[in-house]
């Protein structure tokens, strides 16, 4: 392995700028530099933990919600590496970052994968996620997670007796080295959130609902040289990613249709812009329905603007911002927030938040 002096260099700088640690850099630095040459984890104290994982936050290049990297409360779970144990981690997770609708943007980091010893992963995309029933040439669900759902099942999970759209999937957690576990988290641990509109009465009976936190379990925290494949984290939603991807997309839930229907549009015509109007209805629904639900969401408008101040902050301490437009301009509306207008580029900074590649 390779030593890339200058990205562990740039982090403990930035942290004993941060005030992470006393004294300069220079001593920890070799210190580093000896356990990675060892084929070691980096030797992060909590303290150096919580502030990589910080700035891979902000370098997340994809994330819109930059504004709030510092505010990141990062759970040190190193020394857990058990599926059990994990599994309960996971719930507290849950419990802490969710609190009760006020959602903390919350990372556990489990054991890190080093050149001899691998580490546990959690196998989920997400914590929270619905499953997708494949029969015949239909399917009943979301269909993203079509996959995930019959390796559940092959793995021996029992789908509920009556299947609906929205059926929350087990979590399957692999200690290293061994063979993939279920686990079924209590109901009640998963808020979510029903969806209905502010004037359209009839918008509750489709039946939609989505869950209050995202907790993305299938990247990687990469920071000084380690990876920590099992580090999951999440915050609060932004409306359009439920409103106008998750529930609209055509290959995930796909709901234009139906609430322009609803709404009395004619569909068979493109330039009537049935599909915007049904958008604009389902993204205020689910605004409406995570407010009226107590649930911290942010609508892309709010979003744009506090990204654009993250920008500010960044250029004024000397940074540029490492930023994907195709990821960071919300699926609606676009040119109507400012970040449409900003020129970004991706600078794949290190510490970082990376897919994991595909488990065998
Ligand atoms: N886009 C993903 C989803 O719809 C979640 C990604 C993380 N989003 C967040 N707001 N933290 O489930």
């Amino acid at each position: 392995m390779t030593i890339p002096g200058d990205e562990t260099a740039d982090f403990l700088q930035d942290a004993a700028a941060a005030g992470v640690f006393p004294g300069g850099p220079d001593t920890r630095l070799e210190t580093y530099r000896r356990a990675i040459a060892a084929g070691k984890a980096a030797p992060f104290t909590s303290g150096e933990l919580a502030h990589a994982a910080r700035l891979a936050w902000r370098n997340s290049a994809r994330c819109i919600g930059r504004l709030h990297w510092r505010s990141l409360r990062v759970r040190d779970r190193r020394d857990v590496a058990d599926p059990k144990a994990i599994f309960q981690e996971l719930c507290l997770h849950l419990t802490e970052s969710t609190n009760g609708g006020a959602i903390r943007p919350t990372m556990t980091v489990f054991a890190p994968a080093t050149p001899t010893q691998a580490s546990p992963r959690i196998l989920n995309h997400q914590l929270a996620a619905y499953a997708g029933y494949r029969s015949g040439g239909t399917l009943l669900g979301d269909p993203k997670n079509a996959a995930f759902t019959e390796t559940a099942i092959r793995l021996g999970w029992r789908p509920p007796a009556t299947q609906t759209a929205f059926d929350l999937l087990p979590w399957i957690i692999q200690g290293a080295g061994e063979a993939p576990q279920l686990f079924t988290p209590d109901t009640g641990l998963i808020q979510e959130v029903p969806i209905s509109h502010p004037t359209l009465g009839w918008f509750a009976e489709l039946g939609l609902r989505w869950y209050a936190v995202p907790v993305i379990c299938d990247m990687v925290l990469h920071a000084a040289e380690t990876e920590f494949p099992a580090a999951p984290f999440g915050g609060w939603y932004m409306g359009t990613e439920i409103g106008a991807r998750n529930l609209a997309d055509a290959d995930r839930y796909n709901q234009l249709p139906v609430i322009a229907r609803r709404m009395g549009l004619d569909t068979k015509t493109p330039a009537a812009l049935w599909k915007d109007r049904a958008l604009v209805e389902l993204n205020t629904a689910v605004l409406h329905s995570y407010q009226a639900a107590g649930v911290r969401i942010v609508d892309h408008h709010t979003a744009s603007a506090e990204f654009m101040r993250f920008n500010e902050q960044e250029l004024r301490a000397g940074r540029e911002t490492s930023a994907a437009w195709d990821w960071i301009v919300p699926p609606m509306s676009g040119a109507a927030t400012p970040v449409f207008h900003l020129p970004m580029r991706d600078l794949q900074l290190r510490p970082n938040l990376l897919p994991r590649p595909e488990p065998a």
